[in-house]
């Protein structure tokens, strides 16, 4: 069976699909994007991306390419053809082609484009052994709360992570606490036991795992405080742990090279690492019942 992708109303041969090299993404960033996780060939969360996906419209004054309920159907459709149960669906909406020019065109068209693949969510053998985090300073600009498709600080970061053996790059502001990672939010529990996270602002992205999350902790009796930390508390914390949409919850072990926590997976990021996952199970069997 060959990929099908979705472009600007049609879907095409995944090798086929094209945009125009004047388009507004290529040539300047200028666009946003969501990654939706895949279950049973249903999105999980999916009111929360498209809420997500409209504040970054908003916030860099773009209108939707299509109705909600048009791309409910695109990415319904795209998950269908390409026979994703499992996977993640990417949707990435750019002010659309126009002659070179920083301004807006009087009139943009944005462009829409849909892929989807599979692959399994998260990778299990990671929960098992937890994951290493390299640290790297924050380059990124001060509107990091916006899912834009301008990621060259995290592709960067990402790239720094892979050489060094890592999975992840933690960033650091330059007051010298941790933002997040390059595609992931970071988690500490802190020497005194206390889970954190930093606050929402514009120096992250408000990830809809870290919004789960807070939600599967109140369940659990877990308090979270939404304080910043430093490279050297994280050093120091008695565990760690990342979240994302393909990541879940997912441990870390290392920071660095240096082990955290005893270099294992801690109680608190397991216990929360299975909490949310059955809340996803939960949420999809629930649906599922919903349909029949
Ligand atoms: N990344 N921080 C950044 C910078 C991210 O790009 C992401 C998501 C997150 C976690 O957000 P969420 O829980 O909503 O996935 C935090 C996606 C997965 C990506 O770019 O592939």
């Amino acid at each position: 069976m060959s990929r099908i992708s979705y472009v600007n109303g049609r879907y095409l041969p995944h090798r086929q699909a094209r945009v125009h090299i004047e388009d507004r993404g290529y040539q300047f960033a200028d666009g946003v994007y969501e990654v939706i996780a895949i279950r049973h060939g249903r999105p999980i969360d999916y009111a929360r991306h498209i809420d997500r996906l409209e504040r970054s419209l908003d916030a860099i004054h773009l209108n939707w390419p299509v109705t909600p309920s048009v791309l409910a159907q695109v990415i319904r459709r795209v998950c269908h053809r390409n026979r994703v149960m499992d996977g993640i669906v990417y949707v990435q909406i750019t002010r659309g082609q126009a002659r070179r020019d920083h301004a807006f065109p009087a009139r943009p068209v944005p462009s829409l484009v849909v892929t989807a693949r599979s692959g399994r969510l998260p990778p299990a053998a990671l929960l098992e052994t937890g994951i290493d985090v390299i640290t790297v300073p924050d380059l990124r600009w001060t509107r990091c709360d916006i899912k834009s498709i301008a990621l060259l600080p995290n592709v960067l970061g990402k790239q720094a992570a892979r050489d060094a053996g890592a999975f992840e790059a933690w960033q650091i502001d330059a007051d010298g606490f941790i933002t997040e990672g390059t595609s992931t939010n970071a988690w500490i529990i802190d020497a005194s036991g206390r889970i954190r996270t930093r606050s929402l602002d514009r120096s992250i992205l408000a990830g809809i795992t870290r919004d789960v999350v807070f939600e599967v902790a109140a369940r659990e009796g877990l308090a979270i405080a939404q304080e910043k930390f430093t490279l050297d508390e994280a050093l120091s914390a008695r565990e760690a742990f990342l979240t994302s949409t393909t990541s879940f919850v997912l441990p870390v072990v290392k920071i660095d090279g240096k082990p955290v926590g005893g270099g294992r997976p801690g109680p608190v990021s397991r216990r929360l690492a299975a909490a949310y996952a059955a809340t996803i199970d939960a949420q999809m069997a629930g649906r599922a019942e919903a349909a029949t």
